[in-house]
């Protein structure tokens, strides 16, 4: 009989543009004030990319410094998985564009779209990758430029956005890194957070521009709710596949969308308090499918990730499109 395969963590990097947007900058911009954002959402700046810099530029700053912390070189990496819903463009993914920055040349890729889920639909692929025995080393990364789909004249929602890319590498173990894996969509509330044009639906025309169709739409009350009762069911089936409950769990990294909703599902888990949720929404608000790998490897990197920590991640976004994924870092 064959020896199982597992899969785990072995490197983590983030990256994210210098250039700050603050509360105060915003009140210049939209109706809104600084009071209102922090209070409702926790977020008190973030950042946005420069105009000749993309996805593929900051997938590629995270995905070098997560090479180097898993001390592998480009040549090494076989396999590219890159969620994002923010693509360069339609295509080529922007795993190809990667996949070239970086010279891995032994290595295959796509893109997976799956809002702010997205990362975990990718480490899921990653380590089906490495578990199956196809592939060795693979990079699995979060990359966002919301901000060329906001709509900057709607306090609704260019208030909560930023961009930003996190990025891990994965590779075979010899016990499971990766504890368990949930993922679940429900396309039935499709239109509570969407971005209308741009595909074959509502291609661009003069029209779609004016309507500001080519930005995020969010109903943000009604996504609010199901965001928290999902987030916990998603953690709850993720802990549950682990063999694990909430008091085993180190630190919770949830998806960066507001504070009130990680402070909600981290209370709904366990003890009732927040301690061991990682926060970083107040720096770089919500990256979508970037947000959970960027507060990783943060964590790593400033040493509150220590190694036996088992973490427990679970996002939630449009599609609607949720997950939860419990890792040890080895
Ligand atoms: N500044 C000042 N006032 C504002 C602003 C703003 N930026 N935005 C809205 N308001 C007003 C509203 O107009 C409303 O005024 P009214 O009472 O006179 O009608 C009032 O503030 C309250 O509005 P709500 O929408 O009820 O505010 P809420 O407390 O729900 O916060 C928010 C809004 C922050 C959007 C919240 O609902 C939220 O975080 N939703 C979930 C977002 C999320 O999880 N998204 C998922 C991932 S994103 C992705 O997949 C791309």
């Amino acid at each position: 009989m064959s020896q199982k395969r597992y899969a785990a963590i072995t490197g983590a990097g983030h990256y994210v543009p210098p250039n700050v947007l603050t509360n105060a900058d915003l009140e210049t911009m939209v109706e809104t004030t600084d009071e209102w954002i922090r209070t409702r959402t926790g977020i008190r700046e973030r950042r946005i990319a420069a105009p000749d810099e993309f996805t593929s530029h900051m997938s590629t700053a995270a995905a070098r410094q997560a090479l180097a912390n898993a001390k592998l070189a480009p040549e090494d990496v076989e396999a590219i998985f890159v969620a994002t819903c923010t693509p360069d463009m339609i295509f080529p993914s922007t795993a190809c564009l990667v996949q070239a920055a970086l010279g891995a040349k032994r290595a295959y890729g796509y893109d997976l779209s799956s809002a702010c889920s997205g990362f975990l639909m990718a480490l899921d692929a990653g380590a089906t990758a490495i578990e199956s025995g196809r592939v060795q080393n693979a990079l699995v990364i979060g990359a966002e430029k919301l901000s060329a789909v906001t709509d900057w004249t709607s306090r609704d929602t260019c208030v909560l956005f930023g961009d930003g890319a996190g990025a891990v590498v994965m590779q075979p173990s010899e016990r499971p890194g990766m504890r368990s894996s949930y993922l679940g969509v429900d396309g039935h509330q499709a239109d509570i957070l969407f971005l209308p044009a741009g595909g074959c639906r509502l291609p661009a025309s003069e029209k779609s521009v004016q309507e500001h169709q080519h930005f995020i739409q969010m109903a943000g009350r009604e996504t609010f709710k199901v965001a928290v009762n999902t987030m916990v069911g998603a953690a709850q089936q993720a802990l549950a596949r682990a063999g694990l409950t909430e008091a085993d769990i180190d630190w919770m990294v949830f998806h960066q969308a507001n504070k009130r909703i990680i402070d909600a599902v981290a209370q709904r888990l366990g003890d009732g308090t927040t301690d061991r949720a990682i926060v970083n929404l107040d720096r770089y608000g919500n990256t979508s499918a970037a947000s959970i790998p960027l507060a990783f490897s943060e964590a790593v990197a400033d040493g509150r990730i220590q190694s036996g920590n088992k973490i427990l991640m679970v996002a939630f976004g449009g599609g609607l499109s949720w997950g939860g994924a419990v890792v040890e870092w080895l």
